[in-house]
Formats: structure tokens, sequence, C-alpha cells
């Protein structure tokens, strides 16, 4: 069985295009439901299969769509069409920020975040001290999120993740910010969450990180899959043309 399945998906936005107007012709606009949308249309046609342990490369220019398909994945934006089956608990790292409460404590953001990664209060609390240790944030357990830089937190959401038993690991740029040092140690986690049946798509411009942890990439282009295939074929090809 697939961990995860992904079969002609599409997705159309509608953006306004009325941004010229004025605020009356605006609200007349929207009551009389001939609003002027324009659909764009940023994933088409999407399939792709990921089986258990194997880690996929996913890249693209930007605007590709990469990030649009990471959120459909995980139920955070609606497709248009097509058919998703996810075998498992998928456990999404997209972007910065990461859904935290900057105004709460990393205690609490801890647990927010582990019950919105399906972990258990009982399992949070047996691994509390491995997530603080492993994003090397001891001394602020009690200090609210506002006062982290961006590589903190970013450490902090890989670290709950990691923790949090995903059998699909979605990770969306995350390595983008963090330091050397803590690349190193992602990617040595990633490695050994691979060995271990995880599920990975990894976007990332880090290509090398791709190559590393990927035998497989998909190449989405304007919304498309334009490749799929061996890592190194994929990539190679990518460079020649970015
Ligand atoms: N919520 C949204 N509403 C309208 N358009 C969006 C939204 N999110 C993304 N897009 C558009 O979808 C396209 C793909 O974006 P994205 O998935 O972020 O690409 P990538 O991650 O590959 O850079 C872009 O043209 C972007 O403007
Ligand atoms: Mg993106």
């Amino acid at each position: 069985m697939h961990r995860l399945m992904v079969k002609g998906v599409t997705k159309i936005f509608k953006i306004g295009s009325h941004s010229n107007h004025g605020v009356l012709s605006r609200t007349l606009s929207i009551i009389s439901g001939k609003e002027r949308r324009k659909k764009i249309t940023v994933l088409q046609d999407v399939s792709f299969k990921v089986d258990a342990g194997e880690c996929v490369g996913l890249i693209g220019s930007n605007g590709a769509g990469k990030s649009t398909l990471m959120r459909i994945l995980a139920d955070i934006y609606p497709k248009t069409s097509g058919q998703i089956r996810v075998n498992g608990n998928l456990v999404p790292l997209i972007g910065l920020g990461n859904g935290f409460l900057i105004r709460l404590t990393m205690r609490d953001n801890i647990y927010l975040m582990g019950s919105l990664f399906n972990m258990s209060r009982r399992k949070i609390q047996e691994d509390f001290r491995s997530m603080v240790e492993f994003a090397e944030l001891e001394d602020y357990v009690d200090t609210k999120l506002f006062q982290f830089s961006e590589g903190m937190k970013q450490r902090l959401a890989f670290s709950i993740a990691v923790h949090s038993c995903p059998d699909i690991l979605l990770l969306d740029e995350v390595f983008e910010v963090g330091d050397n040092k803590f690349r190193k140690k992602s990617s040595t986690k990633i490695k050994e969450l691979v060995e271990g049946g995880v599920s990975v798509i990894l976007i990332s411009h880090e290509l090398w990180m791709i190559e590393k942890h990927c035998e497989r990439t998909i190449w989405l282009r304007n919304g498309r899959v334009y490749r799929d295939g061996r890592t190194k074929e994929i990539v190679d090809q990518y460079r020649n043309t970015n």
C-alpha cells in the first residue's frame, strides 16, 4: 500500500481584480454578485505516489506551486479537483511561523503544536525534554515566542515534528533559515527517519539536501509535474536550466 497517493489534483485560485476601483464600486460588485474575479490555475493534473521509507525531493522555481501542493496535502487548502489518499500520520512543516502563537511561551507552544501533530498529552510530556534538547533551547522553556529568532522557531518546529511519530513528513523550505550546525543535525535525523520507514517530501532550494536524501525528485513547472524520476538526472537538468 502506498503511503500517499495523489491523482489528477488541480487547484484554481480566484483572485480579486478590482483593486483599482473604489470601495463603493467594489461593494456594489460584491452585492450584485458581479464581482469580477480572475481564476488562476496553480496546479494542474498533478499525480504521483509515495511509498513507505521514500524521501522525495520537490523542486521548481518560485511560484511553481510547490507550497500550494504541500498545503493541499496537509488539508490547509481545499483542492479544486482530483483525489488524495493519505495512509498514516501526515505531519506538515510549511514555511516560517509554522502556526506558533508568539504570545505564548515555548512550553505552551510545544503542547499546542504537538497536539496539532497528533501527539497525545502523555507523549508530549514524555518527550518534552527531548524536544527542547534537540532544538537546543533549554534556556528558553518559559520564554514567549516573540522573543525567538526565526532560526530558533524553526529548530523548535522541526524538533516537535520529528518527535510526533510521523508516517509522512512534509518539509517546505525549513532549512533555509537554520544555521549549518542545525542543518547537519536535521539532515542526520531525516536519514534516520527515512531508514525507519517514514516517507518524506522535501522542498528545498538547498539542492545538496535533496541530492543527499532523495533518490527520487519531482520537478513542478507551472503547476504541472514536468519530471519525476532519479534525483541525479533531474537536479542536473534543473541546474542547467535555472
Ligand atoms: N492563497 C492564495 N491565493 C491566491 N493565489 C495563491 C495563494 N497561494 C498561492 N497562490 C499563487 O499560487 C502560485 C504558486 O505559489 P506557491 O505554491 O507558493 O509556489 P512555490 O511554493 O512553488 O513558490 C503563485 O502564483 C501564487 O501567487
Ligand atoms: Mg513555496
